[in-house]
């Protein structure tokens, strides 16, 4: 079960995501392309097809790809996201040795968050071919994201399953 981050943090609440049945259609924003290139500011918005599709990049390149589940609507997800978003713009070192950073808003694309057993938002996964590898448990910064993605591309991330 992959549980949020927030389930560290004892006085922040937690979004849960066990209303996914009640979820909205999806589609409607399915606004990037599944191989769409890294963006200037690090971070790459992923659909529910990019999950959906065998031929995405999520699904193919032999890459980590560290993806935030997140909730638009919910507080603390809200106030993670710039975290992230610093951590994604600041890490292109750790981007060209072989990580991609990514994340789903699980409101609009409820599917995958409901694939990846999320219960709570946010919940960073660490995926590779589509494939859950581990859950990022560490600080909810973007220096400690930083740091620990830094620390594992200088070893290649060779201590990484
Ligand atoms: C997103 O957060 C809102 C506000 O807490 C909640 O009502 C909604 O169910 C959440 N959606 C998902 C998919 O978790």
């Amino acid at each position: 079960m992959a549980r949020p981050l927030a389930a560290l943090l004892a006085a922040v609440a937690v979004c849960l995501a066990a209303v996914l049945i009640a979820s909205a259609p999806t589609g409607a924003n399915a606004a990037v392309a599944p191989n769409a290139p890294v963006r200037a500011d690090g971070l790459l918005d992923l659909t529910a097809s990019d999950f959906a599709s065998r031929s995405s990049a999520l699904n193919q390149d032999g890459a980590y790809w560290m993806v935030n589940f997140m909730n638009v609507s919910c507080g603390w997800s809200k106030k993670f996201a710039p975290q992230y978003k610093d951590f994604a713009k600041h890490s292109k070192r750790t981007q060209k040795k072989g990580l991609r950073v990514a994340q789903i808003d699980c409101q609009a694309f409820p599917d995958p968050c409901d694939q990846y057993d999320i219960e709570g938002t946010p919940t960073v996964l660490v995926l590779k071919k589509g494939k859950v590898v581990f859950e990022y448990n560490g600080d909810a910064t973007a220096a400690a994201l930083k740091e620990f993605t830094g620390k594992a591309a200088d070893k290649d991330f060779a201590d990484w399953p």
